[in-house]
């Protein structure tokens, strides 16, 4: 049973029907209003033994729960009591928040304030010291609030002889609510380094710009959630889920518990756009190049980096070829088919084995078509397609990229220069 004392005047009541050590007489941790502190029956002055009391209470966000500690240690002791407070700040006889009792922990409530005390008092190795536990959720407001505790440091010899009391005192302050995320007008774009349309289609990547978004974060696009990749305060990456749906759709971001305004955004089935950050060496003046690289081993490319095509400053480079091999990477392009399976777009995973595009791509430089050796998702990469092509006998120089999906431009205007 627990412990409980009947009425206000705790510290007089003298009847001894119940034992001490179950749980400790509220109405005692030294807080205004309290009939002082353990000192009433135990022990001589306050923290005056060779230990300690400490309260381990966090900042809080008004309205949320976290777990409060009460630390109680002495060198030469080895049974531990404790009772604790929480008040307001601005009204020190009120009650701050509430408490939950939990493992060998009893909250009890007198006059409107509850006290949580041990139950039962926890022995141990002489020296050990030992930390209760109990959930305490914060007020609504957020006026701060002090904890109170007194705790004794026992001998375990069942009586209140020889036992050293402490007492602390532990303020803490109110944070100010984490802002809700929000997401930039016009900031929901496909990948920039693959063109930054303002469209997108499912399994492509979009880059989504706002400010407040933190982990655990969910994007959720026509109310499915999507793939995430990098996740910072101002951006996240995202690969758009699954979804027959095109048109206007909505895109929500999330926070923990806290969620974006939704905002519109324009979904097609496909959203092509191939790798060409409008960024130096790859964006001269209006001028945007293709970024497209060299298979590993090609001759005139240094070993081991990424080598483009063209004449990039501070990037490994060589000048194409007519009949040279290249890489073109995309995002946008669709689903792939595998020999045997259901066509599909991959979203979240790699597909792990070569594929092909469903929907033709043709590649021209200027009017010359290049022959295609393959066309889908990278096998080993989430969302990106993969174009290995062989550069077409045309002209030196600057030439522009006329690439189709299904017949249709893919709307970006592409250069690459071409050697001879
Ligand atoms: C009204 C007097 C009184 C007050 C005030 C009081 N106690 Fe006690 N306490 C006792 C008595 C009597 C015993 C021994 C009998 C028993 O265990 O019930 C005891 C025993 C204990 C023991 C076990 C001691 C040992 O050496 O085995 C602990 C721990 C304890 N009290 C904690 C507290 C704490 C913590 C407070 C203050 C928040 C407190 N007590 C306040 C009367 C009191």
């Amino acid at each position: 049973m627990i412990a409980r004392y009947a009425g206000g005047a705790v510290a007089a009541a003298p009847l001894l029907l119940f034992a001490f050590s179950d749980s400790a007489p509220p109405g005692l941790t030294g807080a205004p209003g309290d009939s002082g502190t353990c000192t009433q029956c135990h022990g001589g002055a306050v923290n005056s033994g060779g230990g300690a009391l400490a309260i381990e209470a966090a900042d809080y966000l008004p309205g949320q729960s976290q777990t409060v500690r009460v630390r109680i240690s002495d060198p030469n002791q080895m049974r531990w009591g404790f009772s604790l407070s929480a008040r307001r700040k601005s009204d020190p006889m009120r009650q701050a928040g509430s408490f939950t009792a939990g493992r060998f922990t009893v909250v009890e409530t007198i006059s409107g304030i509850q006290y949580a005390s041990h139950f039962p008092a926890q022995q141990t190795a002489r020296g050990a010291g030992f930390v209760y536990e109990l959930t305490w959720t914060a007020p609504d407001d957020s006026s701060g609030v002090v904890f109170y505790a007194s705790g004794n440091a026992a001998n375990g010899n069942g009586a209140t002889s020889g036992d050293n009391i402490y007492a602390a005192v532990k303020e803490v302050a109110a944070l100010a609510p984490s802002s809700r995320p929000s997401v930039s007008t016009g900031g929901v774009v496909s990948a920039l380094a693959f063109g930054g349309r303002r469209s997108f289609s499912s399994g492509s990547w979009i880059e989504i710009f706002g400010a407040n978004f933190s982990q655990p974060a969910a994007v959720l696009i026509n109310n499915r959630e999507a793939f995430l990749g990098v996740v910072t305060p101002g951006q996240i990456n995202a690969q758009v889920p699954e979804d027959a749906s095109s048109g206007p759709v909505q895109v929500v971001v999330r926070s923990g518990d806290r969620s974006s305004e939704a905002v519109t955004v324009f979904k097609e089935t496909e959203s092509p756009g191939l790798l060409a950050p409008a960024i130096a060496p790859f964006r001269v003046g209006n001028r945007q190049y293709l970024a497209a690289v060299y298979p590993p081993g090609t001759e005139g490319c240094p070993a081991g980096q990424v080598c483009f095509a063209g004449n990039f400053a501070g990037v490994a480079s060589r000048m194409a070829r007519p009949g040279d091999r290249l890489i073109v990477y995309g995002i946008g392009f669709g689903a792939v088919a595998v020999d045997g399976a259901a066509p599909s777009r991959y979203v979240g995973v790699a597909p792990g084995v070569l594929n092909r595009l469903v929907k033709p791509v043709v590649f021209r430089f200027g009017q010359v078509e290049a022959r295609l050796e393959y066309a889908g998702l990278a096998p080993q990469a989430i969302g990106l397609y993969q174009f290995n092509l062989i550069v077409p006998r045309i002209p030196e120089g600057a030439v522009q990229l006329n690439v189709t999906l299904d017949g249709s431009p893919i709307g970006q205007t592409l250069f690459l220069d071409i050697a001879n």
